[in-house]
């Protein structure tokens, strides 16, 4: 199973929701590894400060767009669980990772700005479905959320897209941005709030990848 992590908006979460899924499969006993396709490599360096003791998630830096297909089918045959964390530029290698999704994540903050910013996006996507003559199974993830409520007016402009909005949010929080200089998720930080916040998305997600399996 391919989750690609993308977006084409830099800073909205992408290398902090892949590496913190990627500790709550690993700590599922799963068999998981992230594809760094940054060139600045920010999930590689995240792996370079976890622990060994530590499930383990092995992170390749793909930055070769030109092979980047075969190497994460590849991947997906020895891992059960290939997370991609994506760039923000607008490149083929957006198409490419998009293409390669079994699910698709599209971490969007909660702001008009933002939301607006996924027109580009949604269009490359619409080209995907289109070339891969299938549907790319795709979600929102509601990240930096600062309210107990999402405002109607934020959920309403998503619906309008027609891909759904997993009800999981994650809070702005301190905790990711500890975790993530140790090499931990939050899964295995000291945050009970964070780390509650995390097993609820995880749980939703499952769900969603359980749901597409049967599917196919
Ligand atoms: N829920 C959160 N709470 C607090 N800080 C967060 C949260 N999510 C992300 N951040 C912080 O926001 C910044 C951007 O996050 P991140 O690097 O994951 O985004 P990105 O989409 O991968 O960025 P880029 O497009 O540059 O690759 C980082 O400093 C990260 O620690
Ligand atoms: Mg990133």
């Amino acid at each position: 199973m391919i989750i690609s992590v993308t977006s084409l908006k830099g800073g909205v979460g992408k290398s902090t929701i892949a590496q913190n899924l990627a500790v709550c499969f690993a700590n599922s006993d799963y068999k998981v590894c992230i594809v760094d396709v940054d060139a600045n490599q920010s999930a590689m360096r995240w792996s370079g400060l976890r622990e060994d003791n530590l499930p383990a998630v092995p992170v390749y830096g793909l930055t070769d767009g030109m092979e980047l297909s075969k190497n994460v089918k590849h991947l997906n045959q020895s891992h059960e669980i290939v997370i991609i964390d994506g760039t923000p530029s607008l490149s083929q290698v957006t198409s490419k990772i998009i293409l390669l999704a079994d699910l698709l994540i599209i971490p969007i903050l909660p702001s008009g700005l933002d939301i607006w910013a996924t027109e580009k996006f949604l269009e490359r996507y619409q080209d995907a479905v289109q070339q891969k003559e299938e549907s790319i199974p795709a979600r929102f993830l509601i990240n930096q959320n600062q309210t107990t409520n999402l405002s109607k007016e934020v959920l309403e402009v998503l619906e309008q897209t027609g891909i759904p909005v997993l009800k999981s949010t994650l809070k702005s929080r301190v905790s990711y941005r500890e975790a993530v200089i140790k090499g931990l998720g939050v899964y295995e930080y000291k945050d009970e709030k964070a780390r509650f916040e995390i097993a609820e998305l995880f749980k939703e997600l499952k769900s969603v990848i359980q749901h597409i399996s049967k599917r196919k």
